[in-house]
C-alpha cells in the first residue's frame, strides 16, 4: 500500500474515533425506553405492578438504592440480561439479543473505556439522567 493511502486511512480512523456525536444521547435512550421498557417500568421509569402479582422496580431510584452512586456496569448487565441468566424465576426479558450486531461506542465504565452497543449506552444514559436522590 502506498504511503499516501496509509495516511488517508489513518486520518479516517482518527476522525471516526474522535467524533463526539458518535455517542448516543439520553434522548435516544428515552425513545428506546418508551418502546421496550415502559410497559413494565412505567413511562417515567417509576416502576409498578405487573400482571401476576409481580412488580417492576422503580428505575429512578437505582442510585439512591446504591448509596447515591449510579452503578453503570450493573445496569448494563441487567439490560443485557447477562446477570439475569444467573438468577431463576426473573420476569425481566433479556435485551442482549436486540443489541446483536449494533454500532459499538466507547463508554467509560468503572473508569475504563469499554466498547458497548449503542442502544445499551443510550438506555443507560437515559436511566442515569432520570435518577432522583430521595
Ligand atoms: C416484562 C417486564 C419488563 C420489561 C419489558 C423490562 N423490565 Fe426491567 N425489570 C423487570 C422486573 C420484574 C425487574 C426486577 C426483577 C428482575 O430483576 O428481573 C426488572 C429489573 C430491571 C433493572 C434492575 C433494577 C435494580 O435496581 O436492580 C433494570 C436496570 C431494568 N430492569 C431495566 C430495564 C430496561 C432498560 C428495560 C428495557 C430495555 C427493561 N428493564 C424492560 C421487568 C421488566
Amino acid at each position: 500500500m502506498s504511503l499516501r493511502l496509509l495516511t488517508f486511512f489513518g486520518v479516517c480512523l482518527l476522525a471516526a474515533c474522535s467524533t463526539q456525536d458518535a455517542m448516543p444521547t439520553a434522548q435516544e435512550g428515552e425513545a428506546l425506553f418508551a418502546t421496550n421498557c415502559a410497559a413494565c417500568h412505567g413511562y417515567r421509569g417509576e416502576g409498578g405492578e405487573l400482571v401476576g402479582g409481580q412488580s417492576a422496580p422503580d428505575l429512578t431510584m437505582i442510585a439512591a438504592r446504591n448509596d447515591g452512586v449510579f452503578p453503570r456496569a450493573y445496569v448494563l448487565s441487567r439490560i443485557d440480561g447477562y446477570e439475569h441468566r444467573e438468577m431463576s424465576g426473573q420476569v425481566m426479558p433479556e435485551f442482549g439479543a436486540m443489541m446483536l450486531d449494533p454500532e459499538m461506542v466507547p463508554l467509560v465504565v468503572d473508569g475504563v473505556q469499554t466498547p458497548t452497543p449503542r442502544p445499551m449506552v443510550a438506555l443507560m444514559l437515559y436511566l442515569e439522567e432520570i435518577q432522583v436522590s430521595e
